[in-house]
């Protein structure tokens, strides 16, 4: 007899979409199945394919929901007893990644609690007398963190940072994607359920205006004026982390599995009283991941799949949750 009933999915469901999506664009759906399991279900077109073309960073967002769906059972006693994963390529809009079997009889799972409190953080972050302690529990908490904090370091990865992402945003068609998932105006009808918008990206109005023109028509000329570079830099809020965390796994592991590693990671960061930003074109820049890899010595075994740079926020947070309705989520 199947655990699940509609009303129990909605609600687990209603939290499972709270895990990190890349660019939030939420590409995972769920389906009860007539044999009482559940399927994980990729919406085939939901995607961003210029900056992720390989669909790897969907199938680590696809990981990082099927963690949160632990957590959610975990919280009522369940459990995944069982997870099946799906190879056959489907040409539907829908298509299985994996059937989950649902157990019950769960021990409590630590990082429960920190699943509503974690968040992006995007904006500057401020020392601490508390942060040396903080980050000396988060790495003891797992064993694929690499944790960065001399002060030449921090500074050398925030320009490298800066480099790899202009490197993107200099290709058209990277800049035309990157808008159609942010969110600058609150009249977007998808303002408060999918994409970047301006409270998620801690940007003001003005801010907002700005970035929607250095992004769109005006990015060759200031790149030209060399005015491109310092307006998108992100070297100040880069440097202000107390800390750079590389987030490495073994290489060759399916990215499914690396999602649900990488949310734990990101609760873990935040049970150490840290907030994190993802920087991945750190990891998805060849050069760059390299430079980091010779930095923090990585074994060949290894691959460099995300960099966070982490700290404690510099004003008060609370935190937000933009995501699709529950509705939308289940197919
Ligand atoms: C695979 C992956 C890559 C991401 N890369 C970035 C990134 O490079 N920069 C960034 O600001 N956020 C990045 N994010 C964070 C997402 O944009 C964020 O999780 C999403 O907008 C939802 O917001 P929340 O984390 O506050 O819940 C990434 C998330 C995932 C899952």
């Amino acid at each position: 007899m199947s655990l699940l009933t509609p009303d129990l999915l909605r609600e687990l469901v209603a939290e499972a979409r709270l895990a990190p999506s890349v660019h939030n664009i939420q590409p995972t759906r769920w389906q009860m199945l007539a044999d009482g399991r559940l399927a994980l279900v990729d919406d085939t077109t939901v995607r961003a394919p210029v900056a992720d073309p390989t669909g790897h960073d969907v199938r680590v967002s696809h990981g990082a929901a099927l963690e949160g769906m632990s957590l959610a059972l975990n919280r009522r006693g369940l459990s995944i007893a069982d997870v099946a994963i799906d190879d056959q390529k489907s040409t539907s809009p829908h298509a299985v990644v994996c059937r989950l079997t649902i157990g019950s009889g769960a021990t409590s799972d630590p990082l429960v609690d920190n699943a509503p409190r974690r968040m992006s953080w995007r904006s500057t972050f401020a020392a601490s007398s508390q942060d040396e302690a903080s980050l000396a529990e988060l790495t003891a908490s797992r064993d694929d963190l690499v944790c960065i904090r001399d002060r030449k370091q921090v500074a050398d990865i925030a320009a490298w940072a800066d480099e790899a992402e202009l490197s993107f945003i200099r290709a058209a068609d990277f800049r035309r994607e990157l808008l159609t998932w942010m969110r600058l105006s609150p009249n977007d009808p998808l303002y408060l359920q999918s994409g970047l918008n301006r409270e998620a990206l801690a940007m003001n109005a003005i801010e907002a205006v700005g970035a929607r023109l250095v992004l769109g028509p005006l990015f060759p000329l200031l790149d030209r004026l060399g005015l491109a570079a310092p307006l998108l830099s992100d070297h100040a809020k880069t440097q202000s982390a107390a800390a750079m965390i590389l987030f490495c796994r073994p290489r060759g592991e399916d990215p499914l599995l690396s999602g649900r590693h990488f949310y734990r990671a990101w609760l873990e960061i935040d049970r150490a009283g840290l907030k994190a930003c993802p920087m991945s074109s750190l990891a998805d820049h060849p050069a760059f991941n390299d430079r980091l890899r010779a930095m923090a010595r990585l074994s060949d075994e290894v691959r460099l799949v995300n960099v966070f740079r982490v700290g404690r926020p510099s004003a008060s947070t609370s935190p937000r949750h933009f995501r699709l309705p529950v509705d939308q989520l289940i197919v």
